[in-house]
């Protein structure tokens, strides 16, 4: 199968211990995060997908004590810099998890696992992969799981935000098969695999927070 297009269309700096630092993680990640303390209940353990920098894993980690969180990507400039966040942060309840592609078996996702988040994933990969990761959210989360998305979404009988619509014209251009989605597409393949109706959360800069709880 060729290979997806780059999936990050900013540039990271990179710090002499590894961490990377997204621009867009340091304007979102509070937004991010105060939004999954709501959202989550008290204890568990995530497993963060797509985690890029690991930026929100760390600030994840330090907000929520009592949630484990487990950052994976695909890409090893991302997981170098996710584990030297692991190592920078130093605290018990934040663990690299090493490579997973979403297109691939999570053969490595044996740990019990309360919910499955992405934040910037569904505009920038092939539709499949937000597929990929419903079903393997669906195989490998807990009773009473979610699956989190975060990221520019376009809701049904709203205007569409002049952002969003270049945002998508912009992604298009670089692959057809990125783009920002429509919250039915998203929310039919969660349905296929098993997962409720989103609860939809707007956030700042035309983003949503969409909690599919697991039927
Ligand atoms: C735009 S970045 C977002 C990173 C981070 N979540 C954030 O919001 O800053 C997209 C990330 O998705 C990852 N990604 C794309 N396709 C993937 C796949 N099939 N499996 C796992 N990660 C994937 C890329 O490696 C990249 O780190």
């Amino acid at each position: 199968m060729p290979a997806d297009p780059p999936s990050r269309l900013e540039p990271l700096e990179k710090g002499a211990d590894g961490r990377r630092f997204s621009p867009s993680a340091a304007r979102n990640r509070e937004h991010i995060v105060a939004a999954l303390e709501q959202m989550l209940p008290e204890s568990g353990t995530c497993l963060e997908v797509a985690a890029g920098s690991g930026e929100h894993a760390a600030l994840a980690a330090q907000r929520m004590p009592r949630w484990q969180w487990l950052a994976t990507d695909r890409d090893d400039e991302a997981l170098t810099s996710i584990e030297a966040w692991v190592q920078h942060v130093d605290l018990p309840n934040l663990k690299s998890f090493g490579c997973l592609d979403l297109n691939e078996a999570w053969s490595q996702a044996t740990a019990s696992i309360n919910a499955v988040f992405a934040s910037n994933l569904t505009h920038i990969s092939p539709i499949e992969t937000t597929a990929a990761l419903f079903r393997g959210a669906a195989a490998h989360l807990e009773r009473g799981g979610a699956v989190i998305l975060y990221g520019p979404v376009f809701l049904p009988d709203r205007p569409r935000p002049e952002s969003n619509v270049a945002f998508d014209a912009e992604l298009r251009a670089r692959a057809p098969s990125y783009g920002v989605r429509e919250l039915g597409v998203i929310a039919a393949l969660a349905t296929k695999a098993g997962f409720a109706s989103p609860v939809v959360r707007e956030m700042p800069a035309n983003n949503v927070m969409l909690n599919f709880g697991r039927r």
